[in-house]
């Protein structure tokens, strides 16, 4: 039987890839979106996979949301931890609002989407947890205290995790990716974007694709013997700098 995936923030960007690699694949996919109705209806029908509007950021709207993935897919057998957001500012002139959100999105959404399959993934004895961090977790960056933090706080929550569930057949893995050709790299302002291509060693952003196929490495058996580790995609910007 086809292994279910279900990744967030599934039908744009890096997580587009990665739905469309899982598809590729053989598993069953179900991406998950939190906005954009066109991009979302575009993806499902280019991949052939099912959609689902639900904000990761919200621990209720998990709930239902995987409950009916499930429902409709069987049991969460992959979990990719992919949605995330930018509020990009210097610390000094930050708003609450800008560290609340980023805070909520991309650290507490790794609760609330983790928490209900966790338990099925360690009955069934099998599952795949991939958060997907980035190199700014790993190193820090101007104008991003707040991602920096909640990047830094998905590593830490994947290495407890990790220990927890290794037993059980479940392993948790986190992915750093550098920077990747996505609209949200395309968001930073072309001088600051340029040095910083400067920076990384194989002189080129990233492609989702070479994210996506870190995913399904990570997901398949072969990685049985990977789990709380920090895989990092990012062309060497992250030693190098
Ligand atoms: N170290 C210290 N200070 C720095 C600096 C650096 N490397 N670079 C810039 N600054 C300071 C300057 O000294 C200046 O300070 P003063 O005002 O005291 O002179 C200030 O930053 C720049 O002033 P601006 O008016 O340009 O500030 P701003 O608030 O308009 O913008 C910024 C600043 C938000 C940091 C902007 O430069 C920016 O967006 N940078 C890009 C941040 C970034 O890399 N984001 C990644 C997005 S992609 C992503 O997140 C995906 C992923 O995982 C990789």
């Amino acid at each position: 039987m086809a292994r279910v995936a279900l990744v967030t923030g599934g039908t744009r960007g890096i997580g587009k890839a990665i739905s469309a690699r899982l598809k590729a694949d053989g598993y069953k996919v179900a991406a998950n979106y939190g906005g954009n109705a066109e991009a979302a209806e575009a993806t499902a029908k280019e991949l052939g996979i099912s959609v689902y509007k639900w904000d990761v950021g919200n621990a209720a709207e998990c709930a239902e949301g995987i409950a009916k993935v499930q429902s409709e897919l069987g049991p969460v057998d992959v979990l990719v931890n992919n949605a995330g957001i930018t509020r990009d500012g210097l610390f000094h002139k930050m708003s609450a609002e800008k560290w609340d959100d980023v805070i909520r999105v991309d650290l507490s959404s790794m609760f609330y989407m983790t928490r209900p399959v966790i338990e099925g993934m360690r009955e069934r004895g099998f599952g795949r947890i991939i958060n997907i961090s980035s190199i700014n977790g790993q190193k820090g960056q101007v104008g991003q205290v707040n991602y920096s933090a909640a990047k830094a706080g998905i590593i830490g929550f994947t290495k407890a995790l990790a220990q927890e569930s290794a037993s059980k057949g479940v392993t948790v893995n986190v992915v750093a990716p550098g920077y990747v050709d996505t609209d949200m790299v395309a968001a930073v302002p072309e001088d600051v974007l340029k040095k910083i291509i400067s920076t990384i060693p194989v002189g080129r952003l990233g492609k989702a694709e070479e994210i996506a196929a870190m995913v399904a490495f990570l997901a398949s058996d072969q990685a049985g013997f990977i789990t709380g580790a920090t895989m990092t995609v990012n062309g060497a910007q992250y030693i190098a700098g």
